[in-house]
């Protein structure tokens, strides 16, 4: 939690308030708006000058939140590219870890080769729910892990090394080009899917070269059925490879898992539990997922600033299940609840094998039956440019983009074994749960969530082309030394009456620790889908809709609350 000033402090805060002011002033005048991509980190120096905290005060220059990604405007554009010359020391979090970490890749003698999709006549590699793998194909992920384990730590292919892969992309190790002090982050943006895509791909051709398999497969942990929903036996067993004593002692198999899981257990029966875990994957994969950016996430561009905004299944649970695998006791949630040190943990394949299982369905089969009929991917080259390096099976540097990573098939790997027991798990809804609107105290944004506030939002008239009505929480702002959850509901005021996981809980915004983000602030946004949900609770009609939102944990600040209609 960030410190609250004093009332003893209170004059010399008042005389920051005036400097920081008086300099916002005069900067805002001198920087002309064309060069100043980001007025944020205007606002920072300064504060940085005047010694506020970042919490107490806004600058009022920033950027304005019409476009709905705040002040995340591009800066020269261009695709995000990797350059391995430019990383350093990852901002250390600050609760100090249980050791201390680096985690730039190996240089490499030569230049990176560009990457070439392997021989169509490969046998397709086949990638198994871990619950039903075979005992034969479990073990041969365990002697992986142990042959990777085994490798000397200068070897890119080691585990080590691959754990460090994911530390690099997400901890400000890795900074722009030209842009030193902006880092290199694929999470919160349209570059999550396709770079853990890339991240597994060659892991798992790594583990195939040294098992001397060239058919193995990742097993993947589908904790979106039912019978995924718990850790699987072989990383529970102490002698394995696959154990990993920082996860949370209290989540060991049998216990079954919240994909909406923030720091506290709550007391369901196992029945009510995966029941409402559906709910949630039919609300990420389903309805709130009917654009490409609404499941991808936020555009970024080369110049632009971290995190503009995650799609549905990254906040959660693809956040909530790092949670809840990490060990809560550690202030970070070491190792899978942040991400310097998510990678490793050996469970952290299999989960994220998931997460790419879904993106592969979402872009086969819901977005074309439940979508909105929209295109699969983005069109824009920034997307399909953006590249990433990583070592392949013979420790040779390869340049891959986010074209290359589009199709498994092409990549010559596919899922198997389980369906999606979600597809028609339709949260129920409570009706009756928004009778006292005429009581609405006003709100003035941006506004601290220290207390659930509800705000009523107009609903502009939709466009000739209209696609996809998309409420916009604008302007986020949450303390990156900690993990912040808060909920959005929709026509529901008395939210806590809805059934837990009910369909009036349109949104679920969840962050990881996110060490070294800007003034300890990161900022970012989150975007709810409107139509399938309005549908549902009988309110397509209205002309404006109630938005709850509701603090669960963290300290949060909203900058603004707007409805749009989105055409992808
Ligand atoms: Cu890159 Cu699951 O995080």
């Amino acid at each position: 939690m960030k410190k609250v000033v004093a009332r003893s402090d209170c004059a010399l805060h008042s005389l920051r308030i005036l400097a920081f002011c008086a300099l916002a002033a005069a900067l805002t005048a001198i920087v002309p708006r064309a060069t100043n991509p980001c007025a944020y980190s205007i606002s920072r120096s300064i504060l940085a000058v005047t010694g506020l905290d970042p919490f107490l005060i806004t600058c009022s220059s920033d950027a304005s939140l019409s476009d709905g990604a705040g002040d995340k405007k591009a800066g020269s554009g261009g695709p995000i590219v990797t350059d391995l010359h430019l990383c350093g020391d990852p901002d250390p979090p600050d609760h100090p870890p249980p050791a201390p970490f680096h985690c730039c890749p190996p240089m490499s003698s030569s230049e990176p080769v560009n990457f070439t999709f392997p021989d169509p006549a490969e046998p397709l590699r086949t990638r198994r729910p871990a619950h039903e793998a075979s005992a034969d194909h479990m073990a041969k992920y365990k002697r992986a892990v142990a042959l990777m384990k085994a490798l000397p730590r200068s070897d890119p292919r080691s585990f080590y090394q691959q754990a460090n892969v994911h530390c690099a992309y997400c901890s400000g190790a890795l900074r722009q080009p030209g842009r030193p002090e902006l880092p290199l982050q694929i999470h919160f943006t349209w570059l999550f899917f396709p770079f853990h895509r890339a991240y597994l791909y060659f892991f798992e051709r790594i583990a195939a070269k040294l098992l001397g398999d060239p058919g193995f497969a990742l097993p993947f942990w589908s904790w979106d059925v039912p019978e995924g929903m718990r850790i699987p036996d072989e990383f529970a067993d102490r002698a394995s490879p696959l154990y990993n004593a920082r996860r949370n002692p209290r989540h060991l198999p049998p216990k079954v898992l919240d994909l909406e899981f923030m720091e506290v257990e709550n007391n369901y029966t196992d029945e009510q539990q995966i029941q409402r875990n559906l709910w949630v994957m039919h609300k990420q994969m389903v309805t709130n997922a009917r654009l490409p950016s609404l499941f991808y996430g936020q555009p970024y561009h080369a110049g632009d600033s971290a995190m503009p905004g995650a799609g549905t299944v990254e906040l959660c649970p693809h956040n909530t299940m790092h949670l809840w695998a990490g060990d809560i006791s550690n202030p970070n949630v070491e190792d899978m609840g942040v991400y310097y040190s998510a990678g490793r943990d050996p469970i952290f394949y299999p989960h994220h094998a998931n997460i790419d299982r879904l993106w592969d369905a979402w872009r086969h089969i819901i977005r074309t039956t439940h979508g909105n009929q929209t295109q699969a991917d983005f069109t824009d080259p920034d997307w399909l440019d953006a590249s990433f390096l990583f070592y392949d099976e013979e420790a040779r540097l390869v340049r891959v983009t986010v074209r290359d990573m589009l199709d498994a098939d092409k990549l010559r790997y596919t899922y198997g074994g389980v369906g999606m027991a979600w597809l028609n798990a339709r949260p129920p809804t409570s009706p009756g749960v928004n009778g006292k609107r005429s009581r609405l105290k006003s709100v003035s944004f941006p506004v601290s969530l220290d207390e659930a506030v509800t705000v009523e939002v107009s609903r502009p008239a939709p466009p000739r082309n209209r696609q996809e009505e998309v409420l916009v929480v604008e302007g986020i702002e949450v303390d990156s030394a900690d993990f912040v959850k808060f909920e959005v509901y929709v026509n529901a005021m008395e939210y806590h009456k809805v059934q837990p996981g009910g369909r009036e809980l349109a949104g679920t915004f969840v962050t990881l620790k996110q060490p070294g983000e800007e003034a300890g602030t990161m900022r970012t946004t989150m975007r709810v889908a409107l139509n399938q949900l309005l549908e549902d609770l009988g309110a397509e009609g209205d002309h404006s809709v109630t938005v709850t939102l509701v603090p669960v944990r963290g300290k949060v600040r909203i900058g603004g609350l707007r409805i749009v209609y989105v055409a992808e």
